[in-house]
């Protein structure tokens, strides 16, 4: 049995968690910042770093006090070390240094973008867990990005968002459309009781061989259908959005046109590649229309974490951490974070 205690500082969420075996999860701490940055519409890098060091010892003692453990009872420690904001990262990759010195344990620095992967794996039932290969379609804040794993750590990186992430998109709309800040979860509210027909927005496919998506063409569209609904989409207030237009066929309408070219595209590489099961992770895969439709276009199984486990969270950091830790890697104390961190280089050709 091996304990890991993970740690999560990329963005805006404190995380601490400790998960046995890669699989389950003892305590799962998440101190979120939102309230932070939603008065700014967004995360302010310099702003997260320091509410992170406010968290994390609190945080950490919570995790360890909810799991009614000992530090004696961890075997390692797992640590986001990129991708991500430079300043967050330190703060977490500082304390699980601290810890591995002091406690003369282990240390396993994680790409965050595999644990958004290994997120499929907390408390499954064994019949259920993922197999490989397998296609896995990360969307968050950051990151949209396709990809292939052939086995345990072994990524092809088949294509990636040319312009903003998914979930960049979902929170710039609800910006536009006066709704606040995370956006992904209130366009998936408003979006609920819309005509996801009414407003045709265009998807970018960027031709039949390619994986990459793009979501700058589809912004536009949206913030061209609000001025041509009479609304101002740069200096409207919030509530003047909110009022006159017709928020819940747009929301549903622009979700749709997301979720369409995203679906499509991961349903085709899972099936192009011979993938045994189709994996998604990140922010944007707590959306369950995405779900739904990446369910009905695949031909195979589907993996997707409940939404509390899409969303940023360490037990992920541990989960992934587990895989790198039994394959005996150990780093160096002396582990930089790396702000600009792939899953994997990206591959330029399409098959
Ligand atoms: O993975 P995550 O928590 O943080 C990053 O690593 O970036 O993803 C956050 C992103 C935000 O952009 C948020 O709006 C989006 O995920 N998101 C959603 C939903 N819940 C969160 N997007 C669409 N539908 C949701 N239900
Ligand atoms: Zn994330």
């Amino acid at each position: 049995m091996i304990r890991l205690l993970g740690i999560e500082t990329s963005c805006d969420e404190t995380a601490v968690a400790i998960v046995r075996d890669g699989r389950h999860v003892e305590s799962n701490v998440i101190a979120s910042q939102t309230d932070l940055h939603a008065r700014y519409g967004g995360v302010v890098p310099e702003q997260a770093s320091r509410a992170h060091l406010r968290a994390i010892l609190p945080t950490l003692s919570e995790a360890l006090a909810q799991a009614s453990l000992g530090w004696q009872q961890i075997d390692g420690i797992a640590v986001t070390f990129g991708p991500g904001l430079a300043g967050a990262l330190l703060v977490g990759l500082n304390v699980a240094k601290g810890l591995a010195f002091a406690l003369r344990k282990p240390l396993v620095g994680v790409n965050h973008l595999e644990g958004h992967v290994y997120a499929n794996w907390l408390d499954v039932p064994a019949a259920e867990e993922p197999t490989f290969p397998l296609v896995a379609l990360i969307v968050s804040g950051g990151h949209t990005d396709l990809v292939l794993a052939e086995a345990p750590m072994a990524y092809r990186r088949l294509g990636r968002t040319r312009d903003d992430a998914a979930g960049e998109a979902f929170d710039k709309t609800a910006r536009l459309l006066g709704l606040g800040f995370p956006g992904g979860p209130a366009i998936e509210r408003a979006a609920a009781s819309g005509d996801p027909t009414r407003f045709p927005f265009p998807r970018a496919w960027l031709g039949e061989d390619s994986w990459d998506v793009s979501f700058s063409g589809l912004k536009t569209a949206v913030r061209n259908q609000v001025a041509a609904l009479g609304v101002d989409p740069d200096h409207a207030a919030p509530d003047e959005r909110r009022e006159r237009l017709p928020l819940a066929d747009l929301a549903a309408s622009f979700q749709a046109a997301v979720i369409d070219v995203l679906a499509t595209k991961a349903a085709r590489a899972a099936h192009t590649f011979g993938a045994s099961r189709l994996a998604l992770g990140g922010g944007v895969a707590a959306n369950r229309s995405l779900l739904r439709r990446v369910e009905a276009l695949a031909q195979l199984p589907v993996a997707c974490p409940p939404p509390r486990l899409c969303t940023d969270n360490a037990a992920m950091i541990a989960a992934a951490g587990y895989v790198h830790f039994s394959s005996g890697r150990r780093d160096r104390l002396d582990l930089d974070v790396q702000p600009g961190l792939p899953i994997a280089p990206l591959e330029s050709a399409a098959t």
